[in-house]
């Protein structure tokens, strides 16, 4: 098995180490056994978190990290128990097993608390008209909640470790099973628990749109535009592809055209929808 590459950071500017841990942060789901981790490595990767946005500084969230093995193994239970739910339930989704979390050497939960939605905008009740804040008080919280995951990810990766990113308990039953084993009110949601670990492998890519193809300069451009055919093609045929092979372009895929099909252009090239018409 191809080992974990070290990065040497000390030499680079600060915006290239940033933009190259940005790239080496990976859902990485192996790692490595019979490691440990220092606390001062935990809690440094919680101060991080703790600078994250959120909306009204209304710090939706508190972190509870685990490093004593057997809560990690009850948890890892918990999670091994939810993705055998998902096979069933969620059918065709490529989900993996969880028995890969059984090298975890801490893991961080994100708990949110939805009650500090009432921190940010409220309709006015005397105003006229439909409520348009209570669906974007949604869109607050749970961009609140992936903001302080992201700096989680990325600060696990500026350490040397990597992690994974399960959202599998926000799942009343998963949820209802961690805050019985970890003593939060069940009202609370750990919308984002992060295994930690170090590689077993290098898992230094993951495909991604190029870069033409996501950025509109100073206006939407219709070429650009991800056609539903596409979309329902990803669904059917792609899906375990695109999520977990070890390339950032799918023409680097020894089978690309067969795997993409009549929508090889469309997930390699800067314009998916060359007529530029949009569906209705
Ligand atoms: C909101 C959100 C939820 C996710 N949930 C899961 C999850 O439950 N299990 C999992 O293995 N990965 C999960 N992921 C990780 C994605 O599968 C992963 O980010 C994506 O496939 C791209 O791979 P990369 O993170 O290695 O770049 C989640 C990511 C996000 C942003």
């Amino acid at each position: 098995m191809k080992k974990a590459k070290s990065v040497n950071l000390q030499s680079k500017k600060p915006h290239r180490i940033l933009s190259e841990i940005m790239r080496r942060r990976r859902s990485v789901r192996q790692f490595e056994r019979g490691r440990k981790v220092t606390r001062d490595t935990l809690l440094s990767v919680a101060e991080s978190a703790r600078w994250a946005p959120t909306g009204a500084n209304s710090q939706c969230w508190d972190l509870i990290v685990i490093d004593d093995p057997t809560v990690r193994d009850a948890v890892i239970e918990i999670f091994v128990e939810q993705s055998k739910r998902l096979f069933v339930k969620a059918k065709g989704f490529p989900a993996v097993s969880k028995a890969y979390l059984a090298n975890t050497v801490a893991i961080f939960i994100v708990v949110g608390d939805p009650r500090w939605k009432v921190a940010f905008p409220q309709h006015n009740k005397d105003e006229e008209g439909p409520d348009e804040y209570a669906a974007n008080n949604e869109n607050i919280y749970f961009c609140s909640l992936g903001a302080v995951i992201q700096n989680i990810q990325l600060a696990v990766t500026a350490q040397g470790l990597t992690s994974a990113w399960l959202s599998g308990g926000g799942e009343p039953s998963t949820n209802q099973a961690l805050s019985d084993l970890l003593g939060y009110p069940s009202y609370l949601s750990a919308c984002g628990t992060i295994p930690v670990g170090y590689p077993k492998k290098d898992v230094g890519m993951r495909y991604r749109r190029p870069l033409e193809q996501l950025v509109h300069w100073n206006g939407y451009a219709a070429t650009q535009f991800r056609p539903q055919g596409m979309l329902d093609y990803y669904l059917d045929r792609l899906r375990p592809f695109l999520m977990y092979r070890n390339t950032e372009s799918v023409e680097d895929w020894e089978d690309a055209r067969e795997k993409c099909g009549n929508w090889y252009d469309a997930f390699s090239s800067s314009e998916p929808n060359p007529s530029g018409q949009f569906e209705q």
